[in-house]
């Protein structure tokens, strides 16, 4: 089984280009099917979530190629709607089909999604809102099979109790087949959306307000496929940063706009990092070695993010000092922590809330990614250790991060995978 071993201890310098959004490129491949043609969407990262969708695409019926970071869809022979559980099982955001489906075909067979094991993610809001636009939605055999009510699909307003990111983009693809204005009440505002929303619109498609809590949507208009650039990665790019934060030296990272990082710099920068932005590039001077900061809470953007809450802990579990940490979004996040302390971190979990107490640096050691962000957690632990680390898992880091090694390499760490 491969893994990554790292030699801690050494700074990082240098530039890297931060490849596109992973959860931007996964709703706009499933808004590709809304359009018979070619759409071509580039930055597009080479993820293995992203060779799932392209899968899943092909298996509907669509071609779908890769030149370099471009991906090329053709959805105009679409003509099946139903995704067998083995491809389902591999990544839970292929639930955002659902939507999609039922608008361009009217119908939709899902088994149950997989994905990260971070405690339990229901689908019930993205079902009910689907329904409140006129789907019915039964289970059969534990697949999930969904089509056009018999009153057909109309435009509603929706209210989401939880700003859900996959509901609210299920609802957006789900409203452009259907007749009429569909306002989701209570949408969630992250970045994602605005870019899926801007790609809708390239298609097309009258959608406005992302980025706020009431998006509107005016569907059943007919779509044509379009050209359009994901935007950059703000977790890879806050997964570098605290890197760097950890190893110490000076990174400059393009390709990724800082006002979507706000709450992470802010943390970086009261740990005693320096930072200076442009508008489309981040550089981070690491101090010494990194304070303890305020509680760290994480909230629906614009507040800290749940998918950089384990690269930041790692990053100050080899700091100085105490912080408190509450994940508010997910169960079972705290998964890297038993991983942390086998390199000597200080972590006491209480339910939703992790103490850590950073003990000065950590230690190399064997470790295994628990998850997507705990395997990124765990390379960036490793950047700031003394000694090895070997880091194992690497399907899970693979998710989410193109070329992990290969960038920290070029930025001066000293990282190999081991096949
Ligand atoms: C997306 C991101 C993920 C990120 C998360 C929160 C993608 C592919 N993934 O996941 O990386 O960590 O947003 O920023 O974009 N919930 C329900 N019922 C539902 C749906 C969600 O109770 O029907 C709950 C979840 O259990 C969770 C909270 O809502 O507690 C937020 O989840 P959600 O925003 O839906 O996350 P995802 O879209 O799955």
């Amino acid at each position: 089984m491969s893994y990554y071993e790292i030699q801690g201890g050494r700074p990082l310098s240098g530039s890297l280009a931060i490849h596109g959004a992973k959860n931007s490129v996964l709703p706009i491949l499933a808004a590709c099917l809304l359009a018979p043609g070619q759409s071509v969407i580039h930055n597009c990262p080479d993820l293995s979530d992203v060779s799932v969708t392209l899968d899943i695409l092909r298996l509907l019926g669509c071609r779908a190629d890769r030149e370099g970071d471009t991906v090329l869809i053709d959805a105009s022979a679409l003509g099946r709607s139903d995704i067998p559980e083995h491809l389902m099982r591999e990544m839970r955001s292929s639930v955002i089909f659902l939507g999609a489906l039922l608008a361009r075909l009217g119908t939709a067979e899902l088994s149950y999604p997989g994905g990260c094991e971070l405690g339990p993610r229901p689908i019930d809001l993205h079902l009910s809102a689907l329904r409140t636009l006129g789907a019915e939605i039964w289970e059969e055999q534990g697949a999930l099979c969904c089509c056009r009510g018999q009153g057909g699909l109309s435009g509603r307003e929706i209210c989401l109790s939880i700003p859900s990111v996959g509901a609210t983009e299920n609802i957006m693809l789900a409203a452009c087949g259907c007749p009429g204005l569909t306002t989701v009440v209570g949408a969630a505002r992250e970045p994602e959306i605005i870019d899926l929303q801007n790609f809708l619109r390239s298609l097309g498609a009258e959608v406005k307000g992302a980025g706020t809590p009431v998006i509107a949507i005016q569907g059943g208009a007919s779509l044509h496929p379009a050209e359009y650039r994901v935007m950059g990665d703000r977790i890879a790019a806050a997964t570098y940063l605290c890197g760097a934060a950890a190893a110490g030296g000076e990174v400059e990272l393009t390709g990724v706009l800082p006002d979507h990082l706000t709450a992470v710099l802010t943390c970086l920068e009261e740990a005693g990092c320096t930072i200076h932005t442009g508008p489309d590039r981040i550089a981070l001077a690491g101090g010494p070695s990194l304070r303890s900061i305020s509680p760290v809470r994480t909230a629906p953007y614009p507040g800290f993010p749940t998918d950089a809450q384990a690269v930041l802990m790692a990053a100050l579990a080899g700091g100085e000092g105490a912080t408190l940490f509450v994940e508010n979004i997910f169960d079972s996040r705290y998964r890297h922590v038993d991983e942390l302390r086998r390199m000597g971190a200080d972590i006491q979990v209480a339910g939703r809330a992790a103490m850590v107490s950073g003990v000065g640096r950590l230690h190399g050691a064997a470790v295994r990614s628990p998850d997507l962000r705990g395997g990124a957690a765990l390379v960036v632990a490793a950047l700031g250790a003394e000694g090895t680390t070997q880091v194992s898992g690497l399907r899970h880091i693979r998710r989410g991060y193109q070329a992990l090694d290969k960038n920290l390499r070029a930025l001066g760490a000293d990282i190999r995978e081991v096949p």
